[in-house]
């Protein structure tokens, strides 16, 4: 009998097996690769979520029932429209997103994927912009995935306005590989104390989703 390895990998590391969960799970249907393929042409950097990234996203936001929810981090739509697909039809994405011209490419590919309606993107930077919406808080989902160096403040938002209950999902929480190493530059150091403060700082229980870049997860307890 075969013993289950401490440490487990997603899709063990394995081509095979990634390239076969792929098959049966589709994580990306035709509309979700158009959003990738024109935020390229659109000459947006290539820094989407992975695909199964994004379908990690829209179960998700079904899990914790999201109606109200929270984006930092536009780009080009693409992770926005999966959180929208796990929310309900009179569900709210709010989308924070600094430069005009990914915003635009956001706003073009949420009208193409038939959810312009719920999505209301922000433009500038997230921390200010965050107050703007504070008065419909609480949220059900935060989603962190902007500058590095701000995760440890978005976190600190999120805890304050997210409801009990609620999650906050932080992208590229490895820190590249980072995060493991002795010390690191000014975002592998923010993202250390993002991963400390939501494991043990007691406004969450939380866990790491163990994907390429990692996504880090917590629900909200107090
Ligand atoms: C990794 S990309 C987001 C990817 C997107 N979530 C997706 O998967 O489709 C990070 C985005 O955050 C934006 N950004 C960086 N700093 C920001 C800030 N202070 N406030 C708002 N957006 C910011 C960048 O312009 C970029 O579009």
């Amino acid at each position: 009998m075969p013993i289950s390895p401490e440490d487990k990998g997603f899709g063990q590391g394995s081509p095979e097996l990634a390239r076969w969960a792929e098959k049966v799970f589709q994580p990306e249907d035709p509309v979700l690769a158009e959003i990738r393929a024109r935020s390229i042409r659109e000459g947006l950097p290539a820094i989407a979520v992975g695909r199964f990234d994004g379908l990690h996203l829209e179960v998700l936001a079904r899990l914790v029932g999201a109606r109200k929810a929270v984006e930092i981090g536009t780009l080009g739509g693409y992770s926005g429209v999966c959180l929208l697909r796990g929310m309900p039809e009179d569900g709210v994405l709010h989308t924070f997103e600094l430069d005009a011209h990914h915003a635009e490419v956001a706003r073009e590919s949420f009208r193409k994927a038939g959810v312009a309606n719920r999505a209301r993107i922000h433009l500038g930077p997230a921390l200010q912009k965050l107050r703007e919406i504070e008065n419909e808080a609480p949220f059900d989902l935060c989603f962190i995935d902007a500058d590095k160096t701000g995760y440890p403040a978005y976190l600190d938002w999120a805890a304050r306005h997210l409801r009990v209950g609620g999650a906050v999902l932080g992208d590229n929480a490895f820190g590249f590989g980072g995060v493991a190493q002795p010390d690191g530059d000014e975002g592998v150091r923010a993202l250390r104390r993002f991963n400390e403060e939501l494991a043990r700082g007691g406004r969450f229980r939380a866990t790491m989703i163990p994907t390429e870049e990692g996504l880090a997860l917590g629900v909200k307890v107090a």
